[in-house]
């Protein structure tokens, strides 16, 4: 059953000198899985929250490109609350967790990089589906 434990913080690989910093994440190398997809979340109105969901199979990583914003993961059982507020630092996301980003600052950017292409039918948006399918086990061969 995934748990929010496995859902890691990392530090990305980032060169530093005088001209600025350049960070940078290989598929395979930095990434565990292939990235399929990239998507990125802006101008987020003050106040406003985004995601509020779980996956089936999708795994991400976000990453805090600029500003800041606050990741709620929960597993069914326990929940954790991470700021995220580094561009590089990244926050693996299984399948199987409940997700919902809050908080975001003014100039806040989220960068998603994802194992899969775009697929309604992979979300869970229903938060009583969700504990539903956690007890019926459905994730249970993951994380
Ligand atoms: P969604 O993933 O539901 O974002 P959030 O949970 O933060 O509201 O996506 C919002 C809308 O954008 C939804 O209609 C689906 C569409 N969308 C795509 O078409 N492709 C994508 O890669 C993503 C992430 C969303």
């Amino acid at each position: 059953m995934p748990h929010v434990n496995d859902c890691q913080l990392f530090d990305i690989r980032t060169i530093f000198d005088h001209r600025g910093s350049i960070s940078f994440a290989e598929a395979g190398i930095d990434i565990e899985f292939p990235i399929r997809r990239v998507y990125w979340i802006y101008d987020v109105p003050s106040g406003s929250k985004r995601a509020g969901h779980a996956h089936y199979n999708l795994e991400q990583i976000y990453i805090a490109i600029s500003g800041s914003f606050d990741v709620l993961i929960d597993d069914g059982e326990k929940k954790r609350t991470i700021h995220l507020n580094r561009p590089n630092r990244g926050l693996m996301l299984r399948s199987g967790i409940w997700r919902e980003i809050s908080n975001f600052s003014s100039n806040a950017c989220l960068l998603v990089l994802t194992s899969d292409l775009y697929d309604e039918t992979d979300y869970i948006r229903n938060y009583n589906a969700f504990l539903a399918a956690v007890q019926s086990g459905k994730f249970s061969n993951q994380g």
